[in-house]
């Protein structure tokens, strides 16, 4: 065990992301809750890292987006004696698997809804990792000051949209024009309005009390009312999560549970930056303390290289500055500068061969198939490739019936990131061809004569993902519903963790 003052240091860790939709006002709540760490001093100081799609052409401004993407990050701050970790997630949602792997490195997270339009894809989407992980969230209903969704209405629909109990925790003093501020439930004013009366009512004849124990499981969702830019209702909104949100929790590694308490330091990789800076072409890559505590300059394991390394320049990121750190904590990212030695998913260890789990592979959206348009520079863009996909800005599969590769992605921006740094670090040149796909199944089957079977019969539809497993490539909803009747024994999985 660790000795007590680090044990203290981990307990006082806090480290969650903030998930919306585009625009339901994350970068604004990031702000504030900044500004009350007293990390920043005036409100406008976090750039808002959307990705604006621009003409296909002006890349320079999506370098400078990504740009400001690295130095938001993670955001740290001490608060109320109590360290905040806010690691950032990308706005667009052609970056969501970025954003689904973030959520593989924070402990809890605040769902930030806008209260005129009620609950958007891009966060159903990302509420269910949440779920699947049983990421403890707490719920943020923004833009009261606008007139909006009935707070009722609201409830119902995170509830049911989110799939998660939900419970108020405070309530808002109107709303629109009229919203004035909000209140606790547990500490109500003196005076209320006949509306107000009502409200309160129904609430405790609806809402089951605040359970910490079933938050922490993921099963109860606190809600808070507010609005970010007006700066209503976001202190009791960070109160509550230094309170009440979980510290550094267990993680769950192939070979055994992790506690954040054990004094031999782990940690993964979540995250691998790129500079695009094409003569400076080191990356930063960013790894998740699990357990123990991380020193500078000390060497610990590479597990998948089986190699020692140590690092000179760790960084931390305290506000929006990057800093040279000498220790960090369970809880705490730091980012270590690469080369090329990292890739997602990897783990540091003092010694210990293990490999954390969860971060899975979803399904690409979109799949083109990638050739070589500049047959001098085909090691290149072999090279490139792997190295993009290691970053995790793609997913690679192989054609096992004519072996050629096949990337998926999320959204067509992804493609143009990927050609443009193809030629810019790599000096080589790709051309896509449009494949019509509909999804990427990875299968698995306790039948294994059956299994065999369908690969035989569906070779033209079978390719390999980055890690040697088969993946069905289903080029439509018919197909694949096809294929799961034919095939009772086979199980298709739109994630590669299962
Ligand atoms: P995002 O990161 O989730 O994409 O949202 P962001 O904070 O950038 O907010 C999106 C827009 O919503 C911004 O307006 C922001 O000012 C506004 N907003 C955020 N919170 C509130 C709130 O509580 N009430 C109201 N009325 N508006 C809010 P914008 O016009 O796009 O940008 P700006 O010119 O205000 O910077």
């Amino acid at each position: 065990m660790l000795p007590s003052s680090d044990q203290n240091e981990i307990l006082k860790r806090r480290t969650f992301a903030i998930i919306s939709h585009p625009d339901a006002g994350k970068t604004t709540l990031t702000e504030k809750l900044l500004l009350y760490g007293g990390a920043i001093h005036v409100a406008g100081a976090v750039k808002s890292n959307k990705i604006r799609k621009t003409a296909t052409s002006d890349w320079m401004e999506i370098e400078k987006q990504r740009g400001i993407s690295v130095a938001t990050s993670v955001m740290g701050f001490d608060y109320a004696g109590h360290h905040i970790n806010i690691l950032d997630t990308p706005g667009h949602q052609d970056f969501a698997e970025d954003t689904f792997r973030t959520l593989t490195a924070v402990d809890s997270a605040i769902v930030v809804i806008d209260s005129a339009k009620g609950v958007e894809t891009q966060t159903r989407r990302l509420m269910e990792v949440c779920r699947m992980r049983k990421t403890p969230v707490m719920v943020f209903m923004n833009k009261m000051d606008r007139e909006g969704k009935d707070p009722f209405d609201l409830m119902d629909e995170a509830e049911k949209e989110l799939g998660i109990h939900c419970t108020p925790v405070t309530w808002a003093n109107g709303q629109g024009l009229k919203f004035e501020s909000v209140f606790a439930l547990n500490n109500r004013p003196a005076e209320l309005s006949e509306k107000l009366q009502e409200d309160l009512e129904m609430i405790d004849g609806v809402y089951p009390e605040f359970d910490k124990e079933a938050y922490l499981r993921g099963d109860l969702a606190p809600v808070f009312f507010g609005s970010a830019y007006k700066t209503i209702g976001v202190q009791e909104l960070l109160d509550f999560l230094v309170e009440n949100a979980p510290s550094p929790l267990p993680v769950t590694a192939e070979e055994r549970t992790v506690e954040p308490m054990e004094d031999k330091f782990t940690a993964f990789c979540f995250k691998i930056h790129a500079n695009m800076d094409p003569n400076h072409r080191s990356c930063i890559a960013f790894f998740k303390i699990c357990s123990g505590k991380f020193l500078r300059n000390t060497y610990y394991y590479h597990v998948r290289k089986d190699q020692q390394m140590r690092f000179a320049a760790p960084t931390c990121f305290m506000a929006q500055k990057k800093e040279t750190v000498d220790e960090a904590f369970a809880g705490d990212v730091v980012g270590l500068p690469d080369t090329g030695n990292f890739k997602i998913g990897d783990t540091l260890t003092a010694g210990e061969k293990l490999h954390f789990k969860g971060l899975p592979s979803f399904s690409p959206e979109m799949f083109k198939y990638i050739d070589n348009a500049d047959p001098m520079r085909q090691k290149q863009l072999e090279k490139g490739i792997n190295q993009l996909m290691d970053e995790g800005v793609a997913q690679l599969f192989v054609s096992q019936l004519n072996g050629r590769k096949i990337i998926g992605t999320v959204g067509q921006l992804q493609f143009e990131v990927i050609q443009y740094r193809l030629e810019h670090e790599y000096q080589a040149k790709c051309r896509w061809q449009p494949l019509q796909m509909y999804k990427a199944c990875w299968i698995e089957s306790d039948d294994d004569a059956e299994l065999d079977t369908f690969k035989k019969r569906k070779a033209q539809y079978m390719a390999t993902d980055k890690e040697g497993r088969d993946v069905f490539m289903a080029d439509s909803a018919y197909v694949l519903s096809m294929a799961q009747q034919d095939y009772k024994h086979i199980t298709f999985h739109f994630t590669s963790e299962f």
